[in-house]
């Protein structure tokens, strides 16, 4: 079987965390081509429930006080605060994902909706990979602090989380131990009667 070069590309595609990327980031070019990638994923009556909020340059710091200022209120001392200060401030730039869900559509209920979240986020995250970038979608604890849900929504949207964008400082010694696909595909038989 021939895999084409692209999903070969998609295989070997993981996760980079934040103290994990340095410089340069995507430009403004590159995550246009990341959102157009996301908003290629299945999409129930095209709602587009998301937005992506992109925080780079001196917004980092606005976030990283934002962060440190929910540990303290987590009960975290300065060492952690400082800590999730430094998860703001490390990546080149970061995106946060903001959801949309309207819980009163007629047609398109709202796990379909989240559905269509989470393949743009996959679509987004696969682009950033295939251009040369690493990334990880983090949420925590944090997206459920009302000042930074505050901040980064407006009403009716719910803070999903952060992705980390950035050049990847190495590659990992290995990937992820994934299932095997025979665990996830299984053929279906109708019920007996
Ligand atoms: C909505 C969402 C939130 C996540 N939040 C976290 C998180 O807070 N911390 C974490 O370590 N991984 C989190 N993950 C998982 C990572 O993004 C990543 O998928 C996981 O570490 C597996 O790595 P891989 O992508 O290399 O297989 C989250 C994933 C999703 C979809």
């Amino acid at each position: 079987m021939i895999i084409p070069s692209a999903l070969e590309a998609l295989l070997a595609r993981y996760s980079v965390g934040p103290k994990h990327l340095v410089e340069p980031g995507p430009s403004d070019a590159q995550l246009a081509l990341m959102v157009q990638a996301a908003l290629r994923a299945p999409d129930h009556a095209e709602l587009v429930p998301y937005r992506f909020k992109l925080v780079r340059g001196d917004a980092k710091q606005g976030m990283a006080i934002l962060f440190s200022n929910a540990a303290r209120d987590a009960g975290k001392g300065e060492e952690g605060a400082a800590l999730d200060a430094e998860r703001a401030l490390r990546p080149p730039m970061t995106v946060a994902v903001v959801a949309r869900i309207d819980l009163g559509h007629p047609q398109v209920p709202a796990h379909e909706q989240w559905a269509a979240v989470g393949g743009a986020i996959s679509n987004f995250l696969t682009a950033a990979h295939l251009l040369g970038f690493g990334g990880k979608m983090l949420s925590g604890a944090k997206v459920r602090n009302p000042t930074i849900a505050a901040a980064f929504c407006e009403p009716g949207e719910t803070l999903l989380g952060w992705i980390a964008l950035g050049t990847p400082m190495r590659k990992p010694a290995g990937l992820a131990r994934k299932p095997h696909p025979g665990q996830v595909l299984i053929d279906w038989h109708p019920p007996c009667k």
